[in-house]
Protein backbone atom coordinates (compact mmCIF):
# COMPACT_ATOMS: atom_id res chain seq x y z
CA UNK A 1 0.00 0.00 0.00
CA UNK A 2 0.94 3.38 -0.25
CA UNK A 3 1.33 5.67 2.64
CA UNK A 4 2.02 9.58 3.16
CA UNK A 5 3.27 10.84 6.22
CA UNK A 6 2.31 14.40 7.43
CA UNK A 7 4.97 16.50 8.84
CA UNK A 8 9.02 17.16 8.53
CA UNK A 9 10.82 16.36 11.99
CA UNK A 10 12.39 13.60 14.04
CA UNK A 11 8.67 12.36 14.63
CA UNK A 12 7.50 12.12 10.91
CA UNK A 13 10.98 10.52 10.65
CA UNK A 14 10.92 7.96 12.92
CA UNK A 15 6.72 7.06 11.60
CA UNK A 16 8.24 6.94 7.90
CA UNK A 17 10.72 4.46 8.83
CA UNK A 18 8.69 2.37 10.84
CA UNK A 19 6.43 2.19 8.12
CA UNK A 20 8.31 1.60 5.22
CA UNK A 21 10.00 -1.29 7.24
CA UNK A 22 6.62 -2.93 6.83
CA UNK A 23 5.92 -5.82 4.15
CA UNK A 24 2.32 -4.61 3.79
CA UNK A 25 4.18 -0.93 2.48
CA UNK A 26 5.05 -0.31 -1.18
CA UNK A 27 5.91 3.49 -1.04
CA UNK A 28 5.77 5.85 1.37
CA UNK A 29 5.85 9.76 0.77
CA UNK A 30 6.45 12.37 3.25
CA UNK A 31 5.24 15.82 3.17
CA UNK A 32 7.27 17.92 3.48
CA UNK A 33 9.28 15.66 4.94
CA UNK A 34 13.59 16.51 5.54
CA UNK A 35 16.46 15.81 4.47
CA UNK A 36 16.51 11.99 5.88
CA UNK A 37 13.14 11.36 5.35
CA UNK A 38 14.04 11.19 1.41
CA UNK A 39 16.46 9.07 1.71
CA UNK A 40 13.00 6.81 3.48
CA UNK A 41 10.46 7.57 0.96
CA UNK A 42 9.49 10.76 -1.09
CA UNK A 43 9.45 13.97 0.09
CA UNK A 44 6.38 15.67 -1.33
CA UNK A 45 6.12 19.28 -1.45
CA UNK A 46 2.76 20.11 0.24
CA UNK A 47 2.15 22.09 2.97
CA UNK A 48 -0.02 19.92 5.77
CA UNK A 49 -2.08 22.40 6.81
CA UNK A 50 -3.22 23.06 3.59
CA UNK A 51 -5.98 20.24 3.55
CA UNK A 52 -7.36 20.85 -0.12
CA UNK A 53 -3.74 20.35 -1.48
CA UNK A 54 -3.17 17.28 0.53
CA UNK A 55 -6.65 15.98 -0.42
CA UNK A 56 -5.47 16.87 -4.42
CA UNK A 57 -2.45 14.78 -3.76
CA UNK A 58 -4.06 12.09 -2.26
CA UNK A 59 -6.68 11.31 -5.23
CA UNK A 60 -3.84 11.84 -8.04
CA UNK A 61 -1.81 9.38 -6.33
CA UNK A 62 -4.28 6.66 -5.31
CA UNK A 63 -2.43 6.74 -1.57
CA UNK A 64 -4.28 4.15 0.35
CA UNK A 65 -3.54 5.54 4.01
CA UNK A 66 -2.67 9.14 5.63
CA UNK A 67 -0.46 9.04 9.04
CA UNK A 68 -0.62 12.98 10.44
CA UNK A 69 2.38 13.58 12.96
CA UNK A 70 1.72 16.82 13.91
CA UNK A 71 -0.91 18.58 16.06
CA UNK A 72 -1.59 21.73 13.89
CA UNK A 73 -3.46 20.07 11.01
CA UNK A 74 -5.33 17.88 13.62
CA UNK A 75 -6.20 20.82 16.15
CA UNK A 76 -7.35 22.84 12.34
CA UNK A 77 -9.90 19.33 11.17
CA UNK A 78 -7.54 17.80 8.50
CA UNK A 79 -9.57 14.27 10.12
CA UNK A 80 -13.10 16.03 9.48
CA UNK A 81 -12.28 17.55 6.01
CA UNK A 82 -10.99 13.85 4.80
CA UNK A 83 -14.06 12.65 5.96
CA UNK A 84 -16.36 15.30 4.17
CA UNK A 85 -14.49 15.49 0.93
CA UNK A 86 -15.47 12.84 -1.38
CA UNK A 87 -12.09 12.26 -2.78
CA UNK A 88 -11.17 11.39 0.13
CA UNK A 89 -13.96 10.08 2.39
CA UNK A 90 -13.17 6.51 1.63
CA UNK A 91 -9.22 7.03 2.44
CA UNK A 92 -8.07 5.70 6.62
CA UNK A 93 -6.21 8.55 8.18
CA UNK A 94 -4.39 8.15 11.22
CA UNK A 95 -5.40 10.72 13.86
CA UNK A 96 -7.89 12.26 16.30
CA UNK A 97 -11.06 14.36 14.91
CA UNK A 98 -11.40 17.99 15.25
CA UNK A 99 -13.74 18.09 18.23
CA UNK A 100 -10.99 15.39 19.97
CA UNK A 101 -7.87 17.36 19.21
CA UNK A 102 -9.07 20.11 21.56
CA UNK A 103 -7.84 17.88 24.26
CA UNK A 104 -4.45 19.52 23.07
CA UNK A 105 -5.76 22.49 21.12
CA UNK A 106 -7.67 24.20 24.27
CA UNK A 107 -5.87 23.67 28.15
CA UNK A 108 -9.45 25.00 28.94
CA UNK A 109 -11.03 22.44 27.10
CA UNK A 110 -8.65 19.56 28.94
CA UNK A 111 -8.85 20.74 32.24
CA UNK A 112 -12.76 21.19 31.87
CA UNK A 113 -12.74 17.69 30.48
CA UNK A 114 -10.43 15.92 33.18
CA UNK A 115 -12.60 17.52 35.88
CA UNK A 116 -15.53 15.99 34.37
CA UNK A 117 -14.50 12.70 33.82
CA UNK A 118 -12.24 12.95 37.61
CA UNK A 119 -9.16 12.50 35.66
CA UNK A 120 -6.18 13.92 38.13
CA UNK A 121 -4.46 16.78 37.52
CA UNK A 122 -3.82 19.89 38.94
CA UNK A 123 -6.00 22.31 40.70
CA UNK A 124 -7.05 25.28 38.44
CA UNK A 125 -8.91 28.34 36.90
CA UNK A 126 -9.38 30.18 33.83
CA UNK A 127 -9.52 33.65 32.72
CA UNK A 128 -10.59 35.44 29.34
CA UNK A 129 -8.92 38.34 28.70
CA UNK A 130 -11.62 40.43 30.48
CA UNK A 131 -10.79 39.01 33.55
CA UNK A 132 -7.22 40.17 34.33
CA UNK A 133 -7.98 41.33 37.52
CA UNK A 134 -9.30 38.52 38.50
CA UNK A 135 -7.18 36.86 37.65
CA UNK A 136 -4.92 38.56 39.14
CA UNK A 137 -6.46 37.93 42.61
CA UNK A 138 -6.49 34.52 41.95
CA UNK A 139 -2.66 34.40 42.27
CA UNK A 140 -2.36 36.67 45.11
CA UNK A 141 -4.91 34.35 46.72
CA UNK A 142 -2.94 31.35 45.33
CA UNK A 143 0.66 32.70 45.46
CA UNK A 144 3.74 31.05 44.13
CA UNK A 145 4.66 28.71 42.87
CA UNK A 146 1.92 28.63 40.43
CA UNK A 147 1.33 27.42 36.51
CA UNK A 148 0.11 29.71 34.06
CA UNK A 149 -0.71 28.32 30.58
CA UNK A 150 -2.37 30.45 27.14
CA UNK A 151 -5.07 28.35 26.90
CA UNK A 152 -4.85 27.39 22.79
CA UNK A 153 -1.72 26.21 20.79
CA UNK A 154 1.44 27.92 21.17
CA UNK A 155 4.23 25.56 19.95
CA UNK A 156 4.96 24.10 23.51
CA UNK A 157 6.12 27.87 24.46
CA UNK A 158 2.74 28.69 25.94
CA UNK A 159 3.30 27.52 29.76
CA UNK A 160 4.74 29.58 32.03
CA UNK A 161 6.06 27.84 35.41
CA UNK A 162 6.32 30.48 38.16
CA UNK A 163 8.36 30.69 41.56
CA UNK A 164 7.72 34.04 42.51
CA UNK A 165 4.03 35.46 42.45
CA UNK A 166 5.72 38.88 40.46
CA UNK A 167 7.27 36.31 37.89
CA UNK A 168 3.24 34.94 37.65
CA UNK A 169 1.85 38.40 37.25
CA UNK A 170 4.11 39.14 34.48
CA UNK A 171 3.18 35.73 32.87
CA UNK A 172 0.08 36.89 33.18
CA UNK A 173 0.28 40.26 31.57
CA UNK A 174 2.25 38.43 29.00
CA UNK A 175 -0.61 36.23 28.20
CA UNK A 176 -4.07 38.53 28.44
CA UNK A 177 -2.63 41.99 28.11
CA UNK A 178 0.18 41.90 25.76
CA UNK A 179 -1.28 38.86 23.69
CA UNK A 180 2.35 37.05 23.59
CA UNK A 181 1.30 34.28 22.35
CA UNK A 182 -1.40 35.49 20.05
CA UNK A 183 -5.10 34.39 20.37
CA UNK A 184 -3.89 31.22 22.15
CA UNK A 185 -3.67 34.04 25.04
CA UNK A 186 -7.47 34.99 24.50
CA UNK A 187 -7.81 32.46 28.22
CA UNK A 188 -5.19 31.45 30.35
CA UNK A 189 -5.33 28.55 32.79
CA UNK A 190 -4.02 29.10 36.20
CA UNK A 191 -3.43 26.05 38.03
CA UNK A 192 -1.37 24.56 41.24
CA UNK A 193 2.13 23.77 40.77
CA UNK A 194 2.65 20.13 41.32
CA UNK A 195 6.11 19.08 42.66
CA UNK A 196 7.14 15.24 41.16
CA UNK A 197 8.86 13.78 38.85
CA UNK A 198 7.97 13.99 34.67
CA UNK A 199 6.93 10.49 32.16
CA UNK A 200 4.84 10.49 29.25
CA UNK A 201 2.62 7.07 28.20
CA UNK A 202 1.13 7.08 24.87
CA UNK A 203 -1.72 5.35 22.95
CA UNK A 204 -2.54 4.12 20.13
CA UNK A 205 -6.36 4.28 19.93
CA UNK A 206 -9.26 3.12 17.51
CA UNK A 207 -12.17 5.02 19.20
CA UNK A 208 -13.01 2.05 21.91
CA UNK A 209 -10.05 0.24 22.41
CA UNK A 210 -6.24 1.21 23.02
CA UNK A 211 -2.83 -0.52 23.32
CA UNK A 212 -0.35 1.42 24.72
CA UNK A 213 3.14 1.87 24.07
CA UNK A 214 6.19 1.91 25.94
CA UNK A 215 7.26 4.89 28.54
CA UNK A 216 9.21 7.47 27.56
CA UNK A 217 10.62 10.78 29.39
CA UNK A 218 11.80 13.60 27.85
CA UNK A 219 13.95 16.63 28.55
CA UNK A 220 12.80 19.99 27.28
CA UNK A 221 14.75 22.15 29.01
CA UNK A 222 17.67 23.74 26.86
CA UNK A 223 20.34 23.39 29.73
CA UNK A 224 21.77 20.48 31.55
CA UNK A 225 20.19 19.89 35.28
CA UNK A 226 16.82 20.88 33.28
CA UNK A 227 17.72 24.56 33.70
CA UNK A 228 16.96 27.46 30.48
CA UNK A 229 14.30 27.80 28.78
CA UNK A 230 11.97 25.40 27.36
CA UNK A 231 12.83 23.40 23.42
CA UNK A 232 10.81 21.13 22.02
CA UNK A 233 13.04 18.30 23.57
CA UNK A 234 16.61 17.94 23.72
CA UNK A 235 16.54 13.95 24.50
CA UNK A 236 14.20 11.47 25.77
CA UNK A 237 14.35 7.63 27.40
CA UNK A 238 12.30 4.99 27.38
CA UNK A 239 11.24 2.99 29.26
CA UNK A 240 11.23 5.18 32.40
CA UNK A 241 12.66 3.53 34.88
CA UNK A 242 10.34 4.54 37.77
CA UNK A 243 7.16 3.34 36.03
CA UNK A 244 6.46 0.11 37.52
CA UNK A 245 3.62 -2.15 37.35
CA UNK A 246 1.80 -0.44 40.42
CA UNK A 247 1.99 3.26 38.84
CA UNK A 248 1.35 1.78 35.29
CA UNK A 249 -1.76 -0.08 37.01
CA UNK A 250 -3.38 3.82 38.23
CA UNK A 251 -2.55 5.47 35.09
CA UNK A 252 -4.48 3.01 33.53
CA UNK A 253 -7.14 2.93 35.46
CA UNK A 254 -7.61 6.88 36.65
CA UNK A 255 -6.03 8.62 33.23
CA UNK A 256 -6.32 5.95 30.24
CA UNK A 257 -9.43 4.59 30.90
CA UNK A 258 -11.17 6.97 32.50
CA UNK A 259 -9.80 9.55 29.45
CA UNK A 260 -11.27 6.84 26.37
CA UNK A 261 -14.38 6.31 28.48
CA UNK A 262 -14.89 9.68 28.69
CA UNK A 263 -14.39 10.56 25.19
CA UNK A 264 -16.99 8.24 24.37
CA UNK A 265 -19.44 9.32 26.47
CA UNK A 266 -19.15 13.16 25.51
CA UNK A 267 -19.18 11.78 21.75
CA UNK A 268 -16.40 12.44 20.54
CA UNK A 269 -14.20 9.19 20.19
CA UNK A 270 -10.94 9.32 19.82
CA UNK A 271 -8.91 7.65 17.09
CA UNK A 272 -5.08 8.56 16.40
CA UNK A 273 -2.21 8.91 19.15
CA UNK A 274 -3.48 10.08 22.38
CA UNK A 275 -0.27 11.02 24.71
CA UNK A 276 -0.30 11.66 28.40
CA UNK A 277 2.20 13.87 29.56
CA UNK A 278 2.37 12.70 33.23
CA UNK A 279 3.53 13.88 36.65
CA UNK A 280 3.98 10.97 39.35
CA UNK A 281 3.85 12.72 42.62
CA UNK A 282 4.52 10.33 45.88
CA UNK A 283 3.17 6.86 43.58
CA UNK A 284 0.05 9.19 41.91
CA UNK A 285 -0.32 10.11 38.67
CA UNK A 286 -1.63 13.80 37.31
CA UNK A 287 -2.04 14.96 34.16
CA UNK A 288 -0.10 18.01 32.84
CA UNK A 289 -1.33 17.81 29.26
CA UNK A 290 -2.53 15.89 26.79
CA UNK A 291 -1.46 15.61 23.12
CA UNK A 292 -3.18 14.98 20.13
CA UNK A 293 -0.29 13.47 18.65
CA UNK A 294 2.97 11.32 19.71
CA UNK A 295 6.06 13.31 21.09
CA UNK A 296 8.79 14.31 19.56
CA UNK A 297 11.32 13.41 20.54
CA UNK A 298 10.06 10.44 22.12
CA UNK A 299 8.85 9.16 19.07
CA UNK A 300 12.82 8.54 18.19
CA UNK A 301 12.86 6.78 21.61
CA UNK A 302 9.44 4.25 21.44
CA UNK A 303 9.13 3.45 18.56
CA UNK A 304 12.29 1.94 17.46
CA UNK A 305 11.31 -0.29 20.58
CA UNK A 306 8.54 -1.81 19.23
CA UNK A 307 9.63 -5.00 17.28
CA UNK A 308 5.66 -5.98 16.15
CA UNK A 309 5.23 -4.05 12.34
CA UNK A 310 2.91 -0.82 13.31
CA UNK A 311 1.73 -0.42 9.88
CA UNK A 312 -1.66 -2.96 10.22
CA UNK A 313 -2.11 -1.54 14.28
CA UNK A 314 -1.87 2.28 13.07
CA UNK A 315 -4.41 0.85 10.25
CA UNK A 316 -6.44 -1.32 12.26
CA UNK A 317 -7.20 1.96 14.56
CA UNK A 318 -7.41 4.48 12.08
CA UNK A 319 -10.55 2.38 10.76
CA UNK A 320 -11.57 1.46 14.56
CA UNK A 321 -10.39 -1.96 14.47
CA UNK A 322 -8.23 -2.57 16.79
CA UNK A 323 -8.08 -6.07 18.35
CA UNK A 324 -9.07 -6.44 22.07
CA UNK A 325 -5.73 -7.55 23.42
CA UNK A 326 -2.30 -5.61 22.95
CA UNK A 327 -0.36 -7.61 20.41
CA UNK A 328 2.74 -5.22 20.13
CA UNK A 329 6.14 -6.78 20.93
CA UNK A 330 8.09 -4.87 22.73
CA UNK A 331 12.31 -4.98 22.58
CA UNK A 332 13.30 -5.63 26.03
CA UNK A 333 16.48 -3.28 25.63
CA UNK A 334 16.38 0.21 26.86
CA UNK A 335 16.60 3.25 24.36
CA UNK A 336 17.81 6.57 24.68
CA UNK A 337 17.75 9.43 21.89
CA UNK A 338 19.94 12.47 22.38
CA UNK A 339 19.42 15.45 19.83
CA UNK A 340 21.38 17.78 17.85
CA UNK A 341 20.68 21.40 17.64
CA UNK A 342 22.01 24.41 16.50
CA UNK A 343 23.72 27.03 18.44
CA UNK A 344 20.98 29.39 19.77
CA UNK A 345 18.29 27.04 20.05
CA UNK A 346 15.50 28.05 21.60
CA UNK A 347 16.15 31.23 20.22
CA UNK A 348 17.74 32.78 16.89
CA UNK A 349 20.20 30.47 15.37
CA UNK A 350 21.54 30.20 11.78
CA UNK A 351 20.74 27.53 9.06
CA UNK A 352 22.38 25.93 6.39
CA UNK A 353 25.36 24.97 8.27
CA UNK A 354 26.89 21.84 6.16
CA UNK A 355 26.45 18.48 8.29
CA UNK A 356 29.54 15.84 7.96
CA UNK A 357 30.45 12.76 10.22
CA UNK A 358 27.13 10.97 9.80
CA UNK A 359 28.42 7.26 10.17
CA UNK A 360 27.69 5.49 6.81
CA UNK A 361 27.24 2.08 9.61
CA UNK A 362 25.85 2.25 12.97
CA UNK A 363 24.18 0.63 15.17
CA UNK A 364 22.59 3.68 16.12
CA UNK A 365 19.61 5.01 14.24
CA UNK A 366 19.82 8.83 13.00
CA UNK A 367 16.46 10.18 12.83
CA UNK A 368 16.63 13.92 11.29
CA UNK A 369 14.74 16.41 11.82
CA UNK A 370 15.35 20.54 10.64
CA UNK A 371 17.84 19.37 8.56
CA UNK A 372 17.69 19.59 4.28
CA UNK A 373 19.68 18.01 1.00
CA UNK A 374 19.86 19.86 -1.53
CA UNK A 375 21.61 17.92 -4.59
CA UNK A 376 23.51 15.79 -2.14
CA UNK A 377 24.76 18.12 0.23
CA UNK A 378 22.92 17.78 3.54
CA UNK A 379 22.76 21.22 5.72
CA UNK A 380 20.61 22.47 8.79
CA UNK A 381 17.11 24.02 8.63
CA UNK A 382 16.26 24.24 11.86
CA UNK A 383 16.50 24.40 15.56
CA UNK A 384 16.87 20.55 16.23
CA UNK A 385 18.57 19.00 13.67
CA UNK A 386 19.51 15.47 14.40
CA UNK A 387 18.25 12.77 17.06
CA UNK A 388 20.28 10.00 17.71
CA UNK A 389 18.56 6.59 18.81
CA UNK A 390 20.75 3.54 20.40
CA UNK A 391 19.66 0.67 22.24
CA UNK A 392 21.30 -1.12 25.43
CA UNK A 393 21.13 -3.88 28.26
CA UNK A 394 20.43 -0.74 30.46
CA UNK A 395 19.98 3.21 29.72
CA UNK A 396 23.75 3.91 30.53
CA UNK A 397 24.87 2.26 28.05
CA UNK A 398 22.25 3.15 25.56
CA UNK A 399 23.23 6.96 26.23
CA UNK A 400 26.73 6.41 25.87
CA UNK A 401 26.33 5.06 22.26
CA UNK A 402 24.28 7.95 21.38
CA UNK A 403 26.81 10.36 22.95
CA UNK A 404 29.50 8.53 20.73
CA UNK A 405 27.35 9.10 17.57
CA UNK A 406 26.96 12.67 18.88
CA UNK A 407 30.43 13.28 18.75
CA UNK A 408 30.74 11.98 15.18
CA UNK A 409 28.62 13.73 13.68
CA UNK A 410 29.47 17.91 13.13
CA UNK A 411 28.30 21.47 11.77
CA UNK A 412 29.24 24.82 12.90
CA UNK A 413 27.48 25.40 16.27
CA UNK A 414 26.03 21.83 17.29
CA UNK A 415 25.12 21.48 20.89
CA UNK A 416 23.41 19.00 22.60
CA UNK A 417 22.32 18.22 26.17
CA UNK A 418 25.11 15.86 27.82
CA UNK A 419 23.01 15.02 30.79
CA UNK A 420 19.72 13.12 29.62
CA UNK A 421 18.62 10.80 31.49
CA UNK A 422 20.44 12.13 34.35
CA UNK A 423 17.67 11.77 36.65
CA UNK A 424 17.16 8.30 36.44
CA UNK A 425 19.98 6.48 35.68
P1 LIG B 1 3.26 21.49 28.92
O1 LIG B 1 3.60 22.31 27.69
O2 LIG B 1 1.85 21.56 29.32
O3 LIG B 1 3.85 20.11 28.83
O4 LIG B 1 4.10 22.14 30.10
C1 LIG B 1 5.47 22.38 29.98
C2 LIG B 1 6.14 21.98 31.23
O5 LIG B 1 5.69 22.78 32.32
C3 LIG B 1 5.86 20.56 31.69
O6 LIG B 1 6.64 19.64 31.04
C4 LIG B 1 6.15 20.66 33.16
O7 LIG B 1 7.53 20.57 33.39
C5 LIG B 1 5.70 22.04 33.51
N1 LIG B 1 4.35 22.03 34.11
C6 LIG B 1 3.18 22.14 33.47
N2 LIG B 1 2.15 22.10 34.35
C7 LIG B 1 2.68 21.95 35.57
C8 LIG B 1 2.16 21.84 36.91
N3 LIG B 1 0.86 21.91 37.15
N4 LIG B 1 3.02 21.68 37.91
C9 LIG B 1 4.36 21.63 37.68
N5 LIG B 1 4.92 21.75 36.48
C10 LIG B 1 4.10 21.89 35.42
N1 LIG C 1 8.58 16.49 23.53
C1 LIG C 1 7.38 17.07 23.92
C2 LIG C 1 6.31 17.04 22.94
O1 LIG C 1 6.41 16.50 21.86
O2 LIG C 1 5.25 17.59 23.24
Amino acid sequence: MKVLVLGSGGREHTLAWAIAKSPLCEKVFIAPGNGGTSQTGENVQLNPNNFDEVAGFVAVNKIDFVVVGPEDPLVNGIVDYFASDSRTARIPIFGPQKAAAQLEGSKSFAKAFMQKHHIPTAEYREFSDKEFDKAKSYIAQKGAPIVLKADGLAAGKGVRVCFSENEALEALEDILLDKKYGEAGAKVVIEQFLDGIELSVFAICDGARYWLLPTAKDYKRIGEGDTGLNTGGMGAISPVPFANEELMQKIKEQVVDRTMTGLQKDGIPYRGFLYFGLINVNNNPFVIEYNCRMGDPETEVVIPRIKSDLLPVLLDAAKGSLPEDSQIEVLEQSAATVMLVSGGYPENYEKGKGIKGIPAKSESLIFHAGTVNKEGVLSTNGGRVIAITSFGSNLKEALAKSFQVADEIRFEGKYCRRDIGFDVV
